[in-house]
């Protein structure tokens, strides 16, 4: 990419355990989030329907708490790799702390929480703090306001991008992810047979932990600053 110091395309995938320091929680370590709601209710389009009013002071909630937290080291880090490459994150996450951090190339799989997009419609625009079930749309009138995130059986948002990222990347890295959500979880085997080196960094192992070439294992502030400055080091080349 013109400007940038280095030619390596590095394609990013991360997860809740990227923003778990900052203060966030992830969803399926002990007291996640799918241990103290049912996703059924608050995380599926029927749950919607059926009682809107919780699904809006969930994600409420989860807004408020953004809005109280502040990027980590990790996402610094990786702020600063994209400044030398061409950097690609296809998040999971639905916070707004990877751009916080200053990163700019960022696909939002699984939506957005400052976004709210019409159930009816799909007219998008920048979410209030609150949402409610008597919201409504500002071009259809409908009153099936929601927030712009994925929920279970639904499809991933920019699933044909994020392809086209896979099969062209050098370098995979998976971080903060437990792989127990699919498509997410089939991007490393993607981006394998595509040519890539993949390389998980996690708190533990995970599931899919044998899919990929390379791991680290500790929390993420420690082991992403850490990796980006060995990688930069060696001029972006990962084994
Ligand atoms: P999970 O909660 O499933 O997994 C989080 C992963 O992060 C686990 O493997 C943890 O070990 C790891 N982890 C926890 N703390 C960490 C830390 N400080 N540093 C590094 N790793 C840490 O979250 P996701 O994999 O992101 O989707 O979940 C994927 C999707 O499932 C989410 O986007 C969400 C959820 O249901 C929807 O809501 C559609």
């Amino acid at each position: 990419m013109i400007g940038r110091q280095f030619q390596s395309r590095i394609v990013v995938l991360s997860g809740a355990g990227l923003s778990a320091e900052s203060g966030l929680s992830t969803f399926r370590d002990a007291g996640g989030v799918w241990s103290r709601y049912d996703i059924r209710d608050v995380a599926t389009p029927e749950g919607f329907l059926r009682d809107p009013s919780l699904v809006h002071t969930f994600y409420n909630a989860r807004r408020m708490k953004l809005r109280q937290v502040k990027p980590n080291a990790a996402h610094c880090a990786l702020a600063k790799l994209e400044d030398v490459c061409e950097l690609a994150i296809i998040t999971q996450n639905v916070d707004d702390l990877h751009e916080r951090a200053g990163s700019h190339n960022v696909i939002h799989m699984h939506g957005e929480l400052l976004s709210a997009i019409c159930h009816n419609c799909g007219h998008r625009w920048p979410s209030p703090d609150e949402l409610s079930a008597d919201d409504i749309c500002g071009r259809c009138g409908a009153q099936s306001v929601r927030p712009d995130v994925v929920w279970f059986g639904e499809i991933p948002y920019h699933l044909e991008r994020i392809n086209d990222l896979l099969l062209g990347a050098d370098l995979f890295v998976s971080i903060g992810t437990s792989g127990a959500v699919s498509p997410a979880n089939t991007f490393v085997s993607q981006a394998k047979s595509a040519g890539a080196k993949t390389i998980e960094l996690n708190l533990e192992s995970t599931e899919i932990s044998d899919c990929f070439d390379d791991h680290r294992l500790g929390p993420a502030t420690e082991i992403v600053p850490v990796w980006v400055d060995e990688l930069m080091a060696r001029g972006l080349h990962w084994r």
